[in-house]
């Protein structure tokens, strides 16, 4: 039987999200999706991470998400970078499919993007990095989290947007999480808008601290979690 894709869903602050009924979950807030990435992702994951940074800017900095989705925080994350090199891995499990889609969430930004990075995402090839911009390498990786492999501690920043533990109850448990935690580096961040109590506990027991951090519209607190220089 053919899914029915996920379909559009305006928020509070006028940018559009996607609602999937297959996981009966929103994409973004429904308070403001663009609010949201802008305060979990950029400002309290790559700007504070890049403002405790000592390593030359030419040195990439590699951020994984999980759920690559609209492509919304990696697009967001392209264009604040100014000079810092980034190599970006979006993670998918089920692309969208349709661009008009796609052009629908990021033409519903308060402020226009760029259309050839607009462009350039779209057209990325699947499992291959490509230069979106001089210092913006993207690779949109096909795939689970669960099946996903990467060398241990070699990730600076994990923006970790799964849907919320009451439809994936499974990827926020420790045996999804070990993987993840196990490839941050020392001293990196990962960052999540959920604050759920036992997905805390088990983070800080894979070896995180836990920065509760104030939420973006809508949501009390939001947690970000940094790898502590002892491995777990
Ligand atoms: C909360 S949405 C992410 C929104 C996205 N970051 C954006 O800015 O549009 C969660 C995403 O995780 C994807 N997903 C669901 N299960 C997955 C899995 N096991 N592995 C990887 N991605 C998964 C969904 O298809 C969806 O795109």
């Amino acid at each position: 039987m053919d899914k029915i894709g996920p379909v559009l869903v305006p928020t509070k602050d006028g940018s559009s999200t996607l609602h999937s009924s297959e996981y009966n979950a929103h994409y973004h807030s429904i308070h403001g999706a663009y609010t949201e990435s802008m305060h979990i992702f950029i400002n309290h994951g790559l700007r504070d991470y890049l403002a405790g940074k000592k390593k030359p800017i030419n040195t990439p900095i590699k951020i994984m998400e999980m759920g690559l989705g609209s492509g919304l925080n990696a697009l967001l994350t392209a264009e604040s970078i100014n000079q810092q090199a980034v190599d970006y891995l979006g993670l998918e499990a089920h692309p969208i499919t349709q661009k008009a889609t796609y052009l629908s969430i990021i033409n519903s930004l308060p402020h226009a993007l760029d259309n050839n990075l607009i462009e350039s995402f779209w057209d990325a090839p699947w499992n291959a990095p490509t230069k979106i911009t001089p210092v913006f390498t993207l690779e949109k990786r096909l795939g689970k989290i669960e099946d996903l492999e990467l060398t241990p501690l070699s990730i600076d920043i994990i923006y970790y947007d799964a849907f919320a533990p009451e439809s994936q109850p499974h990827l926020w448990q420790k045996e999804v999480m070990n993987s993840v935690i196990n490839w941050l580096k020392p001293g990196g961040y990962l960052l999540t808008y959920c604050a759920k109590g036992s997905f805390r506990r088990t983070c800080k027991s894979l070896g995180c601290r836990l920065e509760s951090l104030p939420g973006p519209p809508g949501k009390r607190e939001i947690s970000r979690f940094v790898k502590e220089n002892n491995e777990s």
